[in-house]
């Protein structure tokens, strides 16, 4: 065998030393747009969105060209993607006694902002897709049900035709995470424009970013007017007062998860460049995915894909056969200088201790000791396990922007040089 060949975790020589480009595809291409928003306000001393000397409009427009960019009527700047998911599930009035079922495969914040709205999460298995499975969805369903909330994991779409259906049969609201999907679309629509209403994350990973930030979007104008008024206070100020009935009849104790006007100019910036992330993502996932299929490989699949042309391609996923294979080839990988990595350690959402233990704020244990509900929600590891078995033989390289062709070709070399080994 020749040097080159051996393997760096037996003492060879790595394929790269070179780090990979940060894993902040938005922030990869920050530059002279973002400075230009910016400056504006800050020119304009005026960093408040709803008043100020001469408040520039930018988280208006924001919201203006988000809406237009989903296809929904309307779009609503908050101050993070967790505060999107409160805002919605509050405008769609999930409250104590409510059941939400999610994905068992996504972030805490999925399950947090459900409690938080003092409901209970339901978990729901994934399918190859690494989505909400909508076969699994109707064991899940019980008289406490209220909505479902797909989650739209790391930039592939769930399969929104089904999920639809079963929610549409059930008569239960739909509430679309798209956190981790900002520009995914299936069947040609945009994510976020399915559902009763949805929730978008501008935090630093994510596909755009404004450091922090979030959108909710909906179609529905009595849907959005609440939003409005849980995002700031049960008001509804002038800016939004064109839009939905702004009579004091409507409003609620509610808190301030308002976007600022600093977030909203970097918001716009992104958005504007958006298209130009994602088809660049698009261009390396593509390529790399030949390339890996062309190893002939029969140790891994490929992430199902529902509508691979609405994958914005932020990550190219591998499933092995088993979970040690996966935890070898993540390793040996890591010593080529080319980092995989299991998303959320490749663990379900009751992964988190807070969740599985039912851990809350307070000691009396509300939502799940709550006298108005009557549910016994089962977070214990290995009751999903589908979810548990594919998210432990699943590995991801993140893929941003600034990639170029030689990152490509050092993932393919050191998957070659590196499935040899595992198949000797
Ligand atoms: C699926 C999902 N939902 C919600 C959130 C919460 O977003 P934020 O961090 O902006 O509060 C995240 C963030 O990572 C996420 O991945």
């Amino acid at each position: 065998m020749k040097n080159s060949e051996k393997l760096a975790i037996e003492g060879g020589k790595p394929v790269r030393t070179k780090p990979f480009p940060h894993v902040y595809p938005g922030a990869a291409v920050y530059g002279a747009e973002e400075i230009k928003e910016a400056l504006d306000v800050i020119k304009a001393q005026s960093p408040f969105r709803f008043y100020g000397k001469a408040v520039p409009g930018k988280t208006d427009a924001f919201e203006k060209l988000f809406a237009e960019k989903t296809g929904t009527k309307y779009a609503l700047g908050v101050s993070s993607g967790t505060s999107a998911l409160k805002v919605a599930l509050a405008a769609i009035g999930v409250g104590p006694g409510d059941e939400v079922i999610i994905p068992a495969a996504t972030f805490i914040a999925s399950a947090g902002a459900v409690v938080m709205a003092r409901a209970v999460p339901v978990l729901c298995e994934v399918d190859e897709s690494l989505n909400m499975d909508p076969k699994d969805i109707e064991r899940r369903i019980t008289p406490r049900t209220k909505a479902i909330m797909p989650v739209h994991l790391m930039g592939v779409a769930a399969n929104m035709k089904e999920i639809m259906k079963v929610a549409r049969k059930h008569k239960l609201l739909v509430i679309e995470d798209c956190a981790q999907a900002s520009g995914c679309s299936f069947g040609g629509k945009m994510v976020g424009s399915f559902g009763d209403i949805a929730a978008f994350s501008l935090q630093h990973n994510k596909l755009i970013t404004s450091g922090e930030g979030g959108v909710v979007t909906t179609n529905s104008k009595k849907l959005f007017e609440r939003a409005i008024r849980a995002h700031d206070h049960g008001q509804v100020r002038s800016t939004h007062a064109a839009f939905v009935d702004a009579s004091d009849e409507f409003s609620f104790l509610a808190e301030n998860y308002r976007m600022s006007e600093i977030c909203g100019s970097l918001a716009l910036a992104q958005l504007r460049k958006r298209d130009a992330i994602v088809n660049a993502q698009i261009k390396f996932k593509k390529e790399l995915k030949v390339k890996l299929a062309a190893l002939k490989s029969d140790v891994f699949t490929f992430r199902k894909a529902t509508d691979i042309k609405g994958d914005i391609s932020v990550a190219c996923f591998l499933t092995f056969k088993t979970a040690e294979m996966t935890k070898k080839f993540m390793a040996a990988m890591g010593k080529e200088g080319v980092c995989f990595s299991q998303l959320y350690g490749g663990k379900g959402v009751h992964g988190w201790s807070q969740l599985r233990e039912k851990k809350t704020v307070t000691s009396e244990g509300c939502p799940f000791k709550c006298p108005l509900y009557k549910g016994k929600p089962d977070y214990s590891i290995g009751s999903m396990p589908k979810t548990e078995d594919l998210l432990s033989r699943s590995t991801m390289i993140q893929i941003t922007p600034d990639w170029t062709m030689k990152e490509v070709d050092d993932v393919v070399t050191a998957t070659r040089k590196v499935l040899s080994w595992l198949n000797a």
